[in-house]
């Protein structure tokens, strides 16, 4: 399965994506979900100090090895869950985000350990799929979710991406959405943005 994301994430669509996002991070940057480390050679060198790339799964972070040889930043692993950082509050001036809200047993508790890791001028960069705004297709999200988790290692398609991050009291100060072509409607609605806290 780490093998399988580490492909799936590296696709073309996705790498947009991050291209959009990653450059925008700066300071010291606590990477949630780090896995494969693909957001590496994204970040721009000249703004982030040094990044902490959060992950329980040494599998995926083993993964990273090749990336986090190519790159000349500062880069700590740890390995432990988002839902309970070893981190200090206020230590963040970025926390990345990138499609592993989806799978993140309680996104709940890892969103409150992101806001308590960031500082209060701190911002929260996303890339994420969940939940369509299309009735018919979230009927389909929701039928499919609990085979998809099954096979696919944890994954949630059905996720209220925006709701879980305002919940946690951030304020998205950017969003766009849409499906990412040329993957199925059911697993690629997707969020990009920023989130500064409430
Ligand atoms: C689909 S991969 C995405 C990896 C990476 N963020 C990216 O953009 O390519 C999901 C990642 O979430 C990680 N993950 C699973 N449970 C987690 C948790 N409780 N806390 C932090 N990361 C978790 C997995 O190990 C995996 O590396």
């Amino acid at each position: 399965m780490p093998k399988l994301v580490n492909v799936a994430c590296g696709v073309a669509a996705i790498a947009k994506q991050r291209a959009l996002t990653i450059p925008e991070a700066s300071g010291v940057v606590v990477e949630i979900g780090i896995g494969p480390g693909h957001n590496l050679a994204f970040y721009d060198t000249g703004k982030v100090k040094r990044i902490i790339g959060v992950d329980p799964v040494t599998e995926m972070t083993a993964l990273a090895e090749k990336r986090l040889r190519q790159t000349s930043l500062e880069v700590e692993i740890i390995n432990t869950s988002a839902e309970d950082m070893p981190l200090d509050n206020n230590l963040a001036d970025t926390v990345v985000l990138t499609y592993c809200a989806c799978t993140i047993p309680v996104a709940e508790l890892a969103l409150a350990e992101m806001r308590r890791v960031l500082k209060p001028d701190g911002r929260l960069l996303f890339c994420e799929h969940g939940r369509s705004p299309d009735v018919n297709v979230a009927r389909w999200q929701d039928r499919i979710n609990p085979y998809w988790n099954r096979i696919a290692g944890g994954c949630n398609v059905n996720r209220d991406i925006p709701g879980l991050i305002k919940t946690a009291g951030f304020d998205i100060k950017t969003l766009e959405t849409g499906y990412l072509a040329p993957f199925p409607k059911f697993s690629t609605y997707h969020f990009r943005g920023m989130a500064s806290l409430r």
